[in-house]
């Protein structure tokens, strides 16, 4: 689709696309912001190069596309803005990270609508790439008697799957992780999920925070889920970018998951924003 403001060039055509012309340190006007908006959902997941913005610049991007999230549970954060969130590693083989395939934040009720990336520091020597997956394309390719069994399955998605070893293992340990159980309990989701601006179906599971589907026995729950995320990580429905410094990404957390390799061995730093979401439904 072509637009006024900007300049888009998709990456491949199930998912990604590259916009160019934009300078994030000024204020988007009114048609560009169209523009932008209707990108993300084009494409899913936008990469707008050569962004020398400040965390604040971030967060008022971001607030063109509705209210932040409040900070993340665990993941560091930038002291002036803490809905800015850090992701950092230093390249120890050891460090948790996130190179499991996840939507945001899926534990929350109502999970992030988009999140936005900012890269601060890249590792020396390369690697650290991330992977991004629609999730509506795996949903279309299904064979119609699968789409038809998991039309109107629900699935639980819980916040300690991913994180409670971690915090557990962390300071405050059992004190924070008692409290963030109570702050964050297990959520019901659709499997299927429709996105409530395109109409577009959806596949609405993770390998990161979906602990099982509902309704099932426990063999049935696994090997679906495990059936359902292996199929939506099919190469088929990728985009992979290599980050340079100064990018921002920026994804449609409704319709797509994404995965962080962890092949580096130095300092990787990001700064991510997620704006709230609405509960999805099916
Ligand atoms: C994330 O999982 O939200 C961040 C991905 C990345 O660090 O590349």
């Amino acid at each position: 689709m072509p637009h006024a403001n900007i300049d888009v060039r998709p990456i491949n055509p199930t998912i990604g696309a590259v916009i160019e012309g934009l300078d994030l340190t000024r204020e988007m006007d009114e048609g560009t912001y169209a523009d932008v908006r209707q990108a993300l959902l084009d494409h899913l997941v936008i990469v707008i190069p050569e962004q020398h913005i400040t965390p604040a610049q971030q967060l008022t991007f971001a607030r063109r596309f509705g209210e932040v999230e409040p900070p993340h549970p665990v993941f560091g954060r930038v002291p002036e803005q803490p809905e800015v969130t850090v992701i950092e590693q230093d390249g120890s083989a050891d460090a948790p990270y996130n190179d499991i395939w996840h939507t945001d934040v899926t534990f929350r009720e109502k999970p992030a609508m988009a999140s936005i990336l900012h890269a601060q520091v890249l590792p020396v020597g390369g690697g650290g790439d991330t992977l991004w997956s629609s999730l509506q394309a795996p949903y279309e390719a299904l064979s119609p008697k699968i789409r038809e069994l998991i039309e109107d399955m629900t699935a639980t998605h819980d916040y300690y799957m991913s994180f409670g070893e971690m915090v557990l293992a962390g300071p405050g340990g059992i004190e924070k992780l008692a409290a963030d159980i109570i702050d964050l309990p297990p959520q019901t989701h659709p499997v299927v999920r429709t996105h409530p601006e395109t109409g577009r179906k959806g596949l609405f599971v993770n390998r990161t925070f979906t602990k099982h589907i509902n309704g099932l026995g426990y063999v049935e729950r696994d090997y679906l889920l495990r059936m359902l995320c292996e199929f939506a990580e099919h190469p088929n429905y990728q985009m992979r970018h290599t980050w340079t410094k100064h990018d921002l990404v920026m994804w449609d957390n409704r319709a797509t998951m994404h995965i962080a390799t962890s092949n580096f061995i130095s300092h990787r730093k990001m700064h991510r924003i997620t704006v709230l979401g609405d509960q999805p439904y099916h």
